[in-house]
């Protein structure tokens, strides 16, 4: 071992036995910035001349190898090295380079790995390419190289996707050349010992078997399909699909590719969503907070919505009481929850050793002292204020004094639950979407009398739920469904005025709606919306403008899908344009004198992400929502807004 030699601020190196150990030391995740590309060029031209060093090995300080390059550095002026002419070097060295990935190494973190001769991973590294999923390709070679290593079909798939690959995955397709166990120093080290003076593989210098159309075809389908108009996705099939051009050839396209992309409003819509989402979870008033512990959850209410937040707790691994009204219904709620388990373990997302532990966490009662154990209850029964607050106020004699609330409503005003308790500061509202086991969305509410520890702890137990929290005040429908009501109400007053439902929904698909809001009532149904409609109609102020239609179709016993007719109708299942409903708004609008007008595509979005942003801006007036980019995930995490897009928020420039 040799004293530490400083090449930059993050990059410095030790000797062992004649061997250059390079580290990267770049928190928070060894990022490529410019001062990390700086320090790699001057320790590969120190490797290169010193006589004295045989070969070098590139690692990550702390728990990441490379998380890619920096993304803070896009859009502002280019700083040399690049980290291609850095990956150049790597590949070109004249004494072997060995990665030792210590952790995640992605992007140009992996792009980096695979020009050096020879790639090892510890057990904690993962890899992938995931720049599509910034609306980019990998700009550093990833294009070309990974399918010099596994072939075009198999690089496709991954970095189509932006699917990132486990180390044993990695290992079979040819990405990694071994697996090390504890000290991944020693085994790289080993390697390069090794490898000293023998021919160096380097991958650029590979052939690539040439592409067979129908491999790539099969291979790039499933994420172009799903892609929804993205440019990211299909310019990385070109690249890699090409790749059997000369190398050169194939890094200058790539390069030119990833810099167009780069500087393009997709990208810069998806940058956004990446930094929204680690922006969401710091929380004023929350630094140095505490969240309680939780491990045991109450779960009371087990029908579709209780049961799936029910399999999502049990797959983080928390135990879960399930509480329902008869010990009959409790059972049904059980059956459901295994259901639901046991299609995770048909699917291969749950072994048969984790099923069996989770099952084994799972308990369902009638009986409320039952829930005594319980650190956190949530609630997902009838969303009526009565039963939510009956509820509440029996819970709150049973569960522990320091056990913490929770409601699911999705309409009722959680503060008139909380005053149903004695203690109001142990209730907030975990709003979750159906079905829960799978939506990522979590809308944490911040009740009036919420404890700071309270909120800290909804937000914690979200995490380890594997959802996407976002924490709302108290208003009616939260930031979502408040949201999604102004934006529906603007869709029916474009009815009234000239649009059908096909053209409004043509209108949002070809924006990258998976579905147009039409489609998705026809799913979810309409009788529910009807009955709300119906309560509120008394309350309804006459000088504010209402649309009758969708009261006319449910009238009509046009219900939805599952009525056979609804916005469209199915004959065969199929979703088809029915002259009935046509025949309706045109006869609304006779009754109202309204002379309809057409509207084009971009008439139709402006009006609805208009609408959609003005109700934004007022949540954002009433303190409701902390920060625009929180309602940009909620609508794209919640209600199919399209990633890309950024958000109503981000999209109104
Ligand atoms: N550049 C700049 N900052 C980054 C970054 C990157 N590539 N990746 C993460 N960060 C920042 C985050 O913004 C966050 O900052 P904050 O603390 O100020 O909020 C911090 O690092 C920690 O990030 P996470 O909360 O995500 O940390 P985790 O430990 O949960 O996850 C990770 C670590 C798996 C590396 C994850 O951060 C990640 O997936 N990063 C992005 C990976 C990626 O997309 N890489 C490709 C980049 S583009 C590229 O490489 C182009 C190339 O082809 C030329």
């Amino acid at each position: 071992m040799s004293d530490v030699t400083t090449f930059s601020a993050t990059v410095t190196a030790t000797t062992r036995n004649g061997i250059l150990v390079v580290t990267i030391d770049n928190p928070p995740v060894n990022a490529t910035s410019a001062d990390v590309r700086l320090g790699l060029s001057r320790a590969l031209a120190h490797a290169e001349a010193e006589g004295t060093i045989s070969g070098m090995v590139i690692t990550g300080a702390g728990k990441t190898f490379i998380g890619g390059a920096d993304i803070k550095e896009f859009g502002k002026p280019a700083i040399e090295p690049t980290l291609p002419d850095v990956i150049e070097k790597i590949e070109a060295l004249s004494k072997p380079v060995v990665a030792a990935l210590n952790g995640a190494a992605l992007g140009g973190g992996l792009e980096l790995a695979l020009a050096c001769h020879y790639r090892i991973a510890s057990p904690a590294a993962q890899l992938g390419l995931p720049e599509v999923k910034l609306g980019i390709v990998p700009g550093a070679g990833g294009t070309q190289r990974l399918p010099r290593l596994i072939g075009i079909p198999a690089a496709i798939e991954l970095i189509a996707s932006g699917r990132i690959a486990k180390i044993n995955e990695a290992l079979s397709l040819g990405i990694l050349d071994e697996l090390a166990g504890t000290d991944i120093l020693d085994v790289a080290i080993n390697a390069v010992q090794k490898l000293v003076g023998t021919p160096l593989r380097r991958t650029g210098e590979l052939a690539v078997a040439p592409p067979d159309p129908t491999e790539i075809e099969k291979s790039s389908r499933k994420t172009l399909s799903k892609a929804r108009g993205q440019k990211a996705p299909a310019e990385a099939v070109r690249l890699i699909a090409s790749s059997h051009r000369p190398f050169a050839e194939g890094l200058a396209d790539e390069r030119a590719t990833f810099l167009t992309l780069r500087d393009s409003r997709e990208a810069a819509a998806l940058r956004h969503v990446f930094f929204a989402e680690r922006e969401a979870s710091k929380v004023a008033g929350l630094e140095g907070i505490d969240p309680r512990p939780v491990n045991t959850i109450g779960l009371c209410g087990l029908g579709l919505m209780g049961s799936g937040i029910a399999v999502a707790a049990l797959s983080a691994g928390y135990t879960v009481i399930g509480l329902d009204q008869i010990p009959e219904a409790a059972e049904k709620g059980r059956e459901r929850i295994i259901g639901l388990l046991e299609r995770n373990l048909a699917s291969g997302r749950l072994n048969r050793a984790g099923f069996d532990a989770q099952t084994a966490r799972l308990s369902v009662t009638a009986t409320d002292a039952d829930l005594s154990p319980c650190d956190l209850v949530i609630e997902a029964v009838f969303d009526d204020l009565d039963v939510k607050a009956d509820l509440f106020r029996r819970l709150d004699k049973v569960i522990r004094p320091d056990a913490i609330l929770a409601t699911n409503t999705s309409y009722l005003n959680p503060d008139e639950i909380a005053s149903a308790t004695k203690h109001p500061q142990r209730v907030l509202g975990l709003h979750f979407f159906s079905p829960a086991h799978v939506m990522r969305l979590l809308e944490v509410v911040r009740c009036r009398e919420t404890a700071p520890d309270v909120l800290a702890t909804g937000l914690a137990v979200a995490k380890k739920l594997k959802k996407l929290p976002v924490v709302t005040g108290v208003t009616e429908g939260f930031i979502g469904n408040r949201i999604f009501s102004a934006y529906r109400r603007e869709a029916e007053f474009l009815l009234e005025d000239g649009a059908l439902p096909q053209e409004i929904d043509a209108a949002l698909e070809d924006y990258g709606f998976p579905m147009g809001l039409f489609a998705v009532y026809d799913m979810a149904g309409l009788e529910i919306a009807w009955a709300r409609r119906k309560r509120q109609a008394a309350m309804r102020a006459l000088s504010k403008r209402y649309v009758e239609i969708a009261d006319r179709l449910c009238e009509a016993g046009r219900l939805g899908q599952k009525s056979g007719r609804g916005w469209y109708a199915y004959p065969d299942g199929r979703k088809t344009v029915d002259p009935e409903v046509t025949a309706i708004i045109e006869a609304e609008r006779a009754k109202k004198s309204v002379v309809a007008r057409s509207f084009s595509k971009d008439e139709i979005r402006q009006r609805l992400l208009g609408a959609m942003a003005t109700e934004g801006e007022a949540l954002l007036a009433e303190g409701i929502a902390a920060r625009a980019s929180d309602i940009d995930l909620v609508m794209i995490n919640g209600y199919g807004f399209p990633a890309h897009k950024g958000g109503p928020m981000f999209a109104k420039g």
